[in-house]
């Protein structure tokens, strides 16, 4: 592959969660907003949203929403939430409801559009990393097909140590790269913080590249700061061409 065909590779990142409910858009939209800050035309992408609401102009999604209101390049909702299902429930139960297959080629297409116009593209995955998209395909068979290095979020609560270490397995058993991580605090009662963290740094080998502290409903000030989006950005660029095997 040329060097022109690597620079129109994808360029960006796939936020995957250690569970549903572990703060990926909470994450997602604020290392957008960092990365705007650094100077970085950012486009934002949810591929499958379980979970909407009927509008004038269609059904909508609150996470694809969120992040598509925090990036700094504009796109249509289609491209930023191809599959867009009204259940909240498993992406794979909504979709058959739906009478929809979910397939990877629209998911990949709509990639594409977000990287002319984006230096960056944020993605957001739907549940956990094994979560269903149909009866054979999972959210790792998005994230595989998309060829972006994985951002995990952690969500910091009893438990999370073997999430995050089955999770970084099975990133690593389907090909794909784990660009870095993120502590994130979602239980204020979580106890051994400090000792919780220096144990993830270990199993995931790498220290986060943010930990987000518990902002609650008045005060919800937690940020991830320009130069560790910066960072992150280009650890993802770095490496994004090699690491990616395709189903
Ligand atoms: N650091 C945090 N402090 C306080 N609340 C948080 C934090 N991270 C996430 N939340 C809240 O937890 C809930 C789940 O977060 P969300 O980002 O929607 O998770 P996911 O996208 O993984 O499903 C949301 O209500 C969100 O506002
Ligand atoms: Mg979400």
């Amino acid at each position: 592959m040329s060097a022109a065909a690597d620079r129109s590779g994808p360029r960006g990142l796939f936020v995957a969660g250690t569970d549903t409910g572990v703060g990926k858009t909470f994450v997602a939209t604020r290392l957008i907003h960092a990365l705007v800050a650094a100077g970085f035309r950012v486009a934002a992408m949810k591929p499958v949203a379980a979970g909407a609401t009927r509008t004038p102009d269609g059904w909508r999604n609150d996470d694809a929403l969120a992040l598509a209101a925090a990036a700094n390049v504009a796109a249509d909702y289609a491209t930023v939430n191809p599959y867009c299902l009204a259940a909240a429930v498993s992406p794979h139960i909504a979709a058959a409801e739906a009478g929809v297959h979910i397939e990877t080629g629209p998911i990949v297409a709509g990639l594409r559009t977000l990287t002319v116009q984006a230096d960056f593209v944020v993605v957001e995955g739907a549940g956990g990393w094994l979560a269903p998209i149909s009866e054979r395909q999972s959210m790792a068979d998005v994230a595989q097909a998309l060829r972006l290095p994985v951002l995990l979020v952690v969500g910091l609560k009893l438990g999370c140590l073997s999430h995050a270490a089955l999770t970084a397995a099975a990133i690593r058993a389907g090909g794909g790269r784990l660009a870095g991580w993120v502590g994130n605090a979602i239980d204020p009662h979580f106890e051994r913080v400090t000792e919780n963290l220096a144990s993830l740094e270990r199993l995931l080998a790498m220290p986060p590249a943010a930990v987000m502290p518990y902002a609650d409903r008045a005060e919800r000030v937690a940020a991830i700061s320009p130069a560790a989006a910066r960072s992150l950005a280009q650890s993802a660029l770095a490496g994004t061409a090699v690491e990616v095997l395709s189903v």
